[in-house]
């Protein structure tokens, strides 16, 4: 399986060190484990900062980097080997494993945490940590902070200054190494071989999950563990519901089916979106809003390269959209005094798409010093145009009410311009019909 080399995890904190000042620490927790009912614990997934930073991916854990400290930086607080636990739960790295396979300089129990990282903490001026978004470590590092207070007549010194690691770390991230694209090519290529099989699978008298089915098939036999997202199967109307997600309704002759569906490998997200006709042939008005959506697409591509801001990707959608919605009269006026009244929100009400990496909505900020961020090889982004006009749209005739369509790509911003990673799914509407069809011969 592709997978993210060792030797990057150490290339990635050396690069994070590099930036904390003289005489500091960086503290980030594991994801915690989170119960389902019961007995039963949610599928577990990395915290993506702490995998980003160490590729570890045992829960319990806290990584501490410490650039100049004697024993080495990094810290890794991890579970102890434990022969009856590893019988039920599964193998432990241990602290023997912290150091051997995963490159840490030093490894302790995390039982131990609370008699440890107060000494590794203090002394140090300023601590870089996550902040708000892991409640119960935010708390425990109080209490650590808190022993170190009180020996301060002692002379024990606390930090003084307490720093979000997201400004560091998430610049890091949005800039996606070639390891990184090639796991994200492979997650892409398993994500489409997916949307392949469901959409040779689709027919009237079948229902959404057997969609979805097909989709985590493919998934899993591409070695992925999870999908990045709740998979959105949505056939007819339910296609006019962003986040659709009970993907229980039968699939209609004559209705649309949009999936929205990626898969995870090695914690690296895929996000693509196809809408196809369930029958295998797309109606007049099916085929023009789907058009639109097309053309938009293409056009935000041409404004996907370095040098080109973040948002002349949405806006070039903006301007194809709004100006197809007037040609077909389901807006009416001229089309620069629509944009600017934003009358294309009636009908497309996101953005034109957003980061994509470790997070399927990645980290990394769109605006830098209050202007739109200008584009850099290696920075991954999804293109998703789309039109939903509202089963209860009266403004509009009644032939065009219930479509929902969307088309999505990832793409990785190259030096010249952009690589569509998710290209392999067909999107043009002769060849989606083609392909069904020649999916249903095989059938008969
Ligand atoms: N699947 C969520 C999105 O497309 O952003
Ligand atoms: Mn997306
Ligand atoms: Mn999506």
């Amino acid at each position: 399986m592709v997978q993210i080399p060792k030797s990057e995890y150490a290339r990635r904190r050396k690069a994070l060190m590099a930036q904390m000042v003289p005489n500091s620490i960086a503290i980030l927790p594991a994801a915690a484990v989170t119960v389902r009912n019961r007995d039963v614990e949610h599928a577990y997934r990395q915290d993506s900062d702490f995998q980003y930073l160490s590729g570890f991916g045992e829960p319990e854990a806290v990584i501490a980097l410490i650039p100049g400290r004697e024993h080495g930086a990094y810290v890794l607080f991890c579970r102890e080997r434990d022969p009856l636990r590893e019988l039920w739960d599964g193998l432990r790295a241990g602290q023997e494993g912290a150091i051997r396979d995963y490159g840490a300089d030093d490894a302790f129990p995390i039982a131990d945490i609370d008699d440890i990282l107060p000494g590794l903490i203090e002394g140090r001026d300023r601590v870089y940590t996550v902040m708000g978004t892991h409640p119960e470590f935010d708390r425990r590092l109080m209490e650590w902070v808190n022993q170190i207070r009180a020996k301060a007549g002692l002379g024990a010194q606390p930090p003084k200054e307490f720093v979000a690691l997201d400004h560091l770390l998430h610049d890091m991230r949005l800039y996606k190494s070639a390891a990184e694209v090639k796991v994200m090519r492979e997650a892409a290529a398993i994500s489409a071989r997916a949307h392949l099989r469901a959409m040779q699978a689709a027919r009237p008298g079948l229902h959404e999950y057997s969609l979805e089915a097909e989709l985590d098939y493919e998934f899993r036999r591409g070695g992925a563990r999870l999908a990045a997202y709740g998979s959105i199967v949505a056939a007819g109307r339910n296609g006019c519901i962003l986040h659709y997600q009970e993907n229980n309704a039968p699939l209609r002759d004559g209705d649309l089916v949009l999936i929205d569906a990626g898969c995870e490998l090695d914690c690296y997200a895929s996000d693509i979106t196809r809408t196809f006709p369930v029958s295998g042939v797309f109606s007049a008005e099916q085929r023009a809003i789907y058009e639109i959506v097309l053309q938009a697409q293409e056009a935000a591509f041409a404004q996907i390269a370095p040098g080109k801001h973040w948002n002349q990707a949405h806006e070039a959608t903006v301007r194809v959209i709004t100006d197809g919605l007037v040609r077909l009269g389901l807006l009416q006026g001229e089309v620069d005094e629509l944009i600017a009244q934003e009358a294309h929100r009636a009908f497309y009400m996101h953005r034109a798409g957003h980061w994509l990496g470790l997070d399927v909505h990645d980290v990394g900020e769109y605006k830098v010093g209050g202007e739109w961020r200008v584009l850099e090889p290696g920075m991954a982004l999804t293109v998703e145009p789309g039109i939903y006009i509202s089963p209860q749209n009266e403004q509009v005739a009644k032939k065009w009410r219930g479509i929902g369509v969307r088309i999505e790509d990832d793409v990785v911003v190259t030096r010249h311009g952009c690589e569509v990673l998710t290209g392999a799914v067909p999107k043009a509407i002769d060849e989606i019909e083609a392909l069904m069809a020649a999916a249903r011969g095989a059938r008969a």
